[in-house]
């Protein structure tokens, strides 16, 4: 095994470790659980199908996306929506990075609105990850964010305004931008210096055509990191809800 297969291994365990740590420990019966979107959340997904086989244990899931809902249904979870369930007992997502004052920067996998709309309704949202994504530095990971697609021509020089600048996302299997799952353009803003991110976060928002970005300058409520064999929990007094 090469180098980067044996770090990919860890990696992956890493997060095994992080989303088997959180289904047994912070999901309870009864609970409406909102599920992210990502690589660490399928193990999650996972783990939650393993607990409802095991324990009996009742859940509704609300998934942050179509591809978290496929999976939701493929482990057998009952799925619900928000309309249905608009507070939620706890949200689990991933992360791309983690900063050391735990802002967090999310929508490498195109999902943030609803990600941002599920995290806000929870009364936890706790955020499971390996332990490459933290500590990290903010300017370390462009801000996703998601446009109006009448709008990407009028956003650059407002983004541009702000430091930011915007490269529109490709992805593979189509021709043009990626699409979200609400039918709009996903884009990521590169910023070369340092920011505010509260101030940021507001700022985008408050451009025409922007409907969110990826910014989550409060964090989460608790940070689960896989870090080799072990797992290490960190617990916030943050509140979440903007
Ligand atoms: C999805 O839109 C993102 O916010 C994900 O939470 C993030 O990209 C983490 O994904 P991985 O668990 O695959 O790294």
């Amino acid at each position: 095994m090469d180098q980067k297969e044996q770090n990919y291994n860890k990696l992956e365990k890493e997060k095994l470790l992080s989303a088997q740590k959180t289904a047994k420990e912070f999901i309870y019966d009864e609970f409406i659980v909102g599920v992210g979107t990502g690589s660490t959340v399928k193990y999650f997904i996972q783990e939650l199908g393993i607990l409802i086989e095991e324990d009996d244990l009742e859940i509704i899931t609300i998934p942050s996306s179509n591809e978290t809902h496929l999976e939701l249904v493929k482990a057998g979870l009952p799925v619900g929506t928000l309309v249905e369930y608009p507070e939620l007992e706890v949200y689990v997502d991933g992360a791309d990075i983690i900063t050391e004052d735990f802002v967090l920067i999310k929508g490498g996998g195109g999902a943030l609105t609803k990600e941002k709309i599920l995290a806000s309704a929870s009364k936890e949202f706790i955020v499971i990850a390996d332990s490459s994504k933290y500590p990290k530095n903010l300017n370390s990971h462009p801000v996703p964010i998601e446009i109006i697609s009448d709008a990407i021509n009028t956003v650059i020089q407002p983004i541009f305004t702000l430091g930011g600048e915007l490269r529109i996302r490709h992805g593979t299997g189509k021709i043009g931008p990626v699409i979200s799952d609400n039918g709009n353009i996903i884009g990521d803003i590169f910023f070369k210096n340092e920011y505010d991110p509260f101030k940021m976060e507001k700022e985008l928002n408050n451009i025409p055509g922007i409907i969110e970005n990826g910014l989550f300058p409060k964090g989460s409520n608790r940070i689960v990191i896989g870090q080799e064999d072990k797992v290490r929990v960190i617990v916030r007094e943050t509140d979440i809800k903007a």
